[in-house]
């Protein structure tokens, strides 16, 4: 059933535009041209905006992407539809071999949780979707804490596995990567997207390494940790994945199942945590798994700590202080930092979708008046610019991709709720 908004506000169309317009028939893209395939938490922000107007759309997003689950357990992070020749590397350069063709890593897993959303929005007509889904969520945990958590937290085997590619929090183990000199590419999103808001060669070369080595092992994952050119310990991904494990409790309870066993998994990453706690600097950090050193980087993902309703003194501090150093909250690299770049993809700009997760933790916590503060600042990124892949949160310039698919969908879910009608009564 769709339903229409009686908001009156023209965004609010504009949004359910901009998903409908990604739609290619049971999946959601996030943008045209730049990324034209189905994204794993791309996907699951969309049903989640779909799930605003039209519940049905938004299941079958879901069921799409779960459809494409790994043997192992695994969701993969791009499953390639409909090969695109303008999007690079495609299903060929991935080697993987697995039908459609998707990529050999997977994506933050915000599923349990967006899932949960939507069973709160209309819980008769979610609860056979739940029951259908409940044990590939089961089955995808079970693959992230066996195969990505060896030493407590998630450990990623490449840096587009966390979903913030490019973040300083991954420079110091991308150091490491061997580059092949020999292997050249064509790269197509600076053809979709200006070079200066996108990662630099430096970055590509390795992603491309780290991709020959998973296909050299067929993407096994006890050869990709074991012996992969890459492994960080990842903030960001291990606050979502802790997260999401208390919403699959909560989903497993729901449907009368045990739950005994994701409990402990649970407890188990929970008390991983305090090996990313870098004390010296008062904040959650990536660190090399080789080595077992610090990045001495803070970036959005240690702020996912709300998210998973944890927070340390020493890092709220930092919190305040980044957010007071830019206009639009929250920065993805410290402003601080000499490798802030405001707009240079996760160098440093503000991503709504990021911003919705930090804010969801927020609210929970309690903490209301921050929450209504990342709230206000994102709807005014959106209002001022439309719906764009993430800002300067400086100026709010909107850079990267346009028409985003992620950004609609949290401006209709979260901060673009009763907007206009607040604004109304401001003025
Ligand atoms: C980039 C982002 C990633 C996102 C994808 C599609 O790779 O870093 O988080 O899922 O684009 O939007």
């Amino acid at each position: 059933m769709t339903v229409q908004s009686t908001s009156g506000n023209p965004l609010d169309q504009a949004a359910r535009d901009v998903l409908l317009g990604n739609d290619r028939g049971g999946y959601t893209i996030p943008t045209a041209r730049l990324y034209p395939y189905q994204w794993n938490w791309d996907s699951m922000f969309s049903a989640w905006g779909y799930a605003s107007f039209d519940m049905e759309r938004a299941w079958q997003e879901v069921h799409l992407l779960f459809a494409s689950q790994w043997d192992t357990g695994m969701v993969p992070h791009i499953i390639f539809h409909k090969v695109d020749p303008d999007y690079f590397p495609g299903p060929k350069v991935w080697g993987a071999t697995h039908e459609p063709p998707t990529s050999g890593i997977s994506q933050p897993p915000v599923a349990a949780t967006l899932i949960r959303k939507m069973y709160e929005m209309d819980p008769e007509a979610s609860l056979p979707h739940i029951k259908a889904l409940y044990p590939k969520l089961v089955a995808w945990h079970d693959w992230w804490i066996r195969e990505r958590c060896k030493d407590g937290p998630v450990a990623i085997i490449h840096p587009w596995e966390s979903g913030r590619d490019n973040c300083p929090d991954w420079d110091l183990g991308m150091e490491g990567v061997p580059v092949n000199e020999d292997d050249p590419y064509l790269r197509r999103d600076t053809t979709h997207v200006q070079e200066t808001e996108r990662p630099q060669k430096w970055d590509y070369d390795r992603y491309l390494a780290i991709l020959a080595f998973g296909r050299s092992v067929n993407w096994d994952d006890r050869e990709m940790v074991e012996n992969g050119p890459f492994l960080m310990a990842d903030p960001g991904i291990s606050f979502v994945l802790l997260r999401a494990f208390s919403d699959l409790i909560a989903l497993g309870e729901l449907l009368g199942e045990e739950t005994a066993g994701l409990q402990a998994q649970e407890s188990k990453l929970r008390a991983g945590l305090d090996k990313m706690w870098n004390a010296e600097k008062g904040w959650f950090d990536a660190y090399d798994m080789r080595t077992g050193r610090f990045a001495n980087v803070l970036g959005s993902g240690a702020f996912l700590a709300y998210f998973a309703g944890v927070s340390r003194p020493a890092q709220d501090a930092h919190f305040a202080r980044i957010w007071d150093k830019v206009s639009y909250g929250i920065p993805s690299a410290d402003p601080d930092s000499e490798r802030f770049e405001p707009r240079r993809y996760w160098r440093g700009p503000t991503w709504p979708v990021v911003n919705s997760l930090i804010a969801m933790g927020l609210k929970d916590m309690g903490r209301t008046e921050a929450e209504a503060r990342l709230r206000d600042e994102t709807a005014k990124l959106i209002e001022k610019g439309g719906f764009w892949e993430y800002y300067d949160p400086m100026d709010g310039t909107p850079c990267g991709g346009a028409s985003f698919g992620w950004t609609a969908a949290v401006w209709l879910t979260w901060c673009g709720q009763g907007r206009a009608a607040q604004r109304a009564g401001k003025e």
